[in-house]
C-alpha cells in the first residue's frame, strides 16, 4: 500500500514504481499517447517560429523549430537531401551551401536566422538535363569518388569562385596589392574547408579550374 509523504502526496516508492512502468511501456513501444506525454513530460517542448526563405529560388513560408539548423530544416523539412551530412560540426564542408550568394556551412547557422534570405542548395545550382558549368567540371574531371563531399564541394566551389572575383583575399595570397591570379595553391586555400575522404582533391582543383572559365 502506497504511504503518504508528510504533505500528502504520493510517496517516493510509488514514484518510483510509476516511473518504472512507464519506462518500460515507452521501451516497448506500447505506451499509449498519454503515457507517452508523461515521459516526455520531463522534456523541453519545439518553440516553432515562423520563417520565410527562399530555397532554390522558390519561397517557402515555414514554422521552424527554433533549435533546428538550416542542414536539418534542408534534408528533413523540405527534403532537399542533395546537401549532406558530415560531421555535424563545422569541420568538413559537406553541407556546404549558398545563403545569399555566399557560401555557409548549413550545419553552423540555424533555420531561424534566414528569415527573408535565399538559400541555394546543390539542387538549385543545375538539373540533370542542365549542369551548372562547376557541376559538369566536376564530371568532366572525375572530381568524385564515393561523391559524399560533391554536392558541398561544388556549392563552396560556385561561391569561392564570387569571392575571388570580388577580390577576397586568401591565407595564400602574397601580395594584397594586386589583382589575385587563381593558382593552384590559392585553390587549395579557399577550398580548404571542405574535406573530402576519397582524397579526390587533384581532380577537384582541375575541376574548379575549368569551372571558373566557364
Ligand atoms: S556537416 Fe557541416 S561542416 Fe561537416
Ligand atoms: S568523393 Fe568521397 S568524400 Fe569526396
Amino acid at each position: 500500500m502506497n504511504q503518504p509523504c508528510h504533505d500528502g502526496g504520493p510517496s517516493r516508492r510509488a514514484v518510483l514504481q510509476s516511473s518504472a512502468a512507464i519506462g518500460v511501456l515507452a521501451a516497448t513501444g506500447l505506451a499509449p499517447p498519454a503515457v507517452r506525454a508523461a515521459t516526455d513530460a520531463g522534456l523541453p517542448m519545439p518553440v516553432l517560429t515562423p520563417v520565410s526563405v527562399t530555397v532554390n529560388g522558390r519561397a517557402r513560408a515555414l514554422q521552424v523549430d527554433t533549435r533546428a539548423t538550416l542542414l536539418d530544416t534542408l534534408r528533413e523539412t523540405l527534403g532537399l537531401t542533395g546537401t549532406k551530412k558530415g560531421c555535424d560540426h563545422g569541420q568538413c564542408g559537406a553541407c556546404t551551401v549558398l545563403i545569399n550568394g555566399l557560401r555557409a556551412n548549413a550545419c553552423l547557422t540555424l533555420a531561424v536566422m534566414h528569415d527573408g534570405d535565399e538559400v541555394t542548395t546543390i539542387e538549385g545550382l543545375g538539373t540533370p538535363e542542365d549542369l551548372h558549368p562547376m557541376q559538369a567540371a566536376f564530371i568532366k574531371h572525375d572530381g568524385f569518388q564515393c561523391g559524399y563531399c560533391t554536392p558541398g564541394q561544388i556549392c563552396s566551389a560556385v561561391g569561392m569562385l564570387a569571392e575571388h572575383r570580388a577580390g577576397w583575399p586568401s591565407a595564400a595570397t602574397a601580395d594584397l596589392t594586386a589583382a589575385v591570379e587563381l593558382s593552384g595553391a590559392e585553390i587549395q586555400e579557399r577550398m580548404s574547408g571542405n574535406l573530402c575522404r576519397c582524397s579526390a582533391y587533384p581532380n577537384i582543383v582541375s575541376a574548379i579550374r575549368e569551372g571558373g572559365e566557364a
